[in-house]
């Protein structure tokens, strides 16, 4: 893993000025036709609106977006983003212990250097200080990050076929869904 790499939910107060690089890492994600919620076509500014609307769920400490960053920093002054995930903490009144696992982003330039690992432990360590002791996700059938989610010790639970359009609207693909209880 590289080293000078800081982990860590992103605070409320930082959070605006990370979202041009979140919203490219997700549009790349989309662009290279990983399921990721979206179809083309995709901008930056759909994604950008995308983060945007979690504003007020971060700012109320309802969902927490994990990120890895270089310690060096752009020509703004802002940190560089190397990965992202969200952690959503469940509103509902039965599911106080549950939390789901969203838009798990590593750059293309940074993959296979441990730092889908390192956003992942930071992500169940907020989890563990939040009381949720069960966490959710799911992800394309097939994948690669299939086999992350494996190495990282969740249980697959199940496929649910065909139920997600492809990015490029070419075909159905299935969503394979996991579970960690912590
Ligand atoms: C999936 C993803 C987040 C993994 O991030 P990463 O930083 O490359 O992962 P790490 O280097 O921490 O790898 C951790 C382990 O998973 C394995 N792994 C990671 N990506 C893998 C892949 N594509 N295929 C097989 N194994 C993989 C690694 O070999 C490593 O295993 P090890 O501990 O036995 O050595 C990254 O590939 C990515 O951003 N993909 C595109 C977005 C995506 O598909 N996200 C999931 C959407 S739900």
């Amino acid at each position: 893993m590289a080293s000078h790499i800081t982990v860590a939910p992103c605070a409320p107060s930082a959070y605006r000025s990370i979202i041009p690089q979140l919203a490219m890492l997700l549009k790349s994600c989309v662009d290279d036709n990983i399921t990721m919620n979206f179809v083309q076509p995709f901008s930056i500014e759909d994604a950008s609106k995308f983060w945007l609307s979690m504003e007020e769920n971060i700012i109320k400490g309802k969902q927490f977006v994990i990120i890895a960053q270089e310690d060096s920093t752009d020509s703004d002054g802002v940190p560089i983003v190397l990965g992202c995930v969200i952690l959503n903490l469940s509103q509902t009144p039965n599911a106080g212990h549950r939390g789901e696992v969203g838009k798990m982003i590593v750059g293309k330039e940074h993959r296979k250097r441990g730092i889908g690992k390192i956003l992942m432990d930071c992500m169940e360590e907020v989890s563990r200080k939040n009381n949720r002791t069960v966490l959710v996700l799911d992800t394309q059938t097939g994948s690669g990050a299939e086999i992350f989610y494996e190495r990282m010790g969740y249980n697959k639970v199940g496929v649910l076929p065909d139920v997600t359009l492809s990015p490029d609207r070419k075909q159905y693909t299935s969503c394979t869904f996991f579970i960690k209880k912590l």
